[in-house]
């Protein structure tokens, strides 16, 4: 997004990212879940969060339905506002990273050119950007509709609603794909922990 504001300067802070991770003993990062509605992305990334927490790692999950709440109250379910929704995120999903925690983000996030955006956010700043695809058939989240939206959108009274009037677009490249379906959240956990120690982030 373009630059609004002029006659900013970037002022550099005193503390060093290496710095604060020694300090955490981890590195930051941010691990970007994506899905339908009703795949388990929140379950999962709290599941991640609560274990690394308990072996004493810093660990942060913004989750989507929890930030409309706050930061994006403003936007709803247009491209537009899922576009926003998922920059902004982007956006804190890397300060929370620069600062050392392992941050889990869990929105649909079904724009892939959005999804994109955020790695490349991650990748100019130099922080380790990992999607991860929770991958469950339509018809199993359908089945599942643990909030009945799926009941409502197919009635008619929720438009826009991903997987049913509105698209998904599966990651093409994503760093995992964890096929959330019959499973226990523990392990689908256990396996993003598993990748996040493969890649050296938790010491
Ligand atoms: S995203 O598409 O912009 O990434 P986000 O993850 O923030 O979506 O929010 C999705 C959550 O909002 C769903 O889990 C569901 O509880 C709720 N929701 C309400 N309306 C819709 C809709 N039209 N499409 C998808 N999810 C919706």
């Amino acid at each position: 997004m373009a630059q609004k504001a002029t006659n900013i300067t970037w002022h550099e802070g005193h503390v060093s990212r290496e710095d604060r991770f020694k300090q955490l003993k981890q590195k930051g990062a941010t691990i970007w879940m994506t899905g339908l509605s009703g795949s388990g992305k929140s379950t999962i990334a709290f599941t991640a969060e609560h274990k690394l927490v308990e072996q004493g790692k810093l660990a942060y999950c913004l989750d989507g339905d929890n930030i409309r709440h706050g930061l994006n109250s403003n936007l709803g379910f247009s491209p537009a506002d899922r576009t926003e929704n998922i920059r902004r995120i982007g956006e804190v999903a890397k300060l929370f990273a620069d600062t050392g925690v392992i941050t889990f983000t869990s929105f649909i996030s079904p724009y892939r050119a959005d999804r994109d955006l955020c790695r490349k956010i991650h990748e100019e700043a130099g922080l380790p950007f990992i999607e991860v695809y929770v991958d469950v058939q339509l018809e199993t989240c359908e089945e599942r509709d643990p909030k009945g939206l799926y009941k409502k959108a197919r009635a008619g009274e929720i438009p826009e609603f991903t997987g049913i009037s509105a698209p998904y677009e599966e990651p093409h490249k994503p760093e995992l794909v964890i096929k959330n379906e019959g499973k226990d959240p523990n392990a689908s956990a256990d396996e993003v922990i598993a990748y996040l120690k493969s890649r050296s982030l938790l010491d």
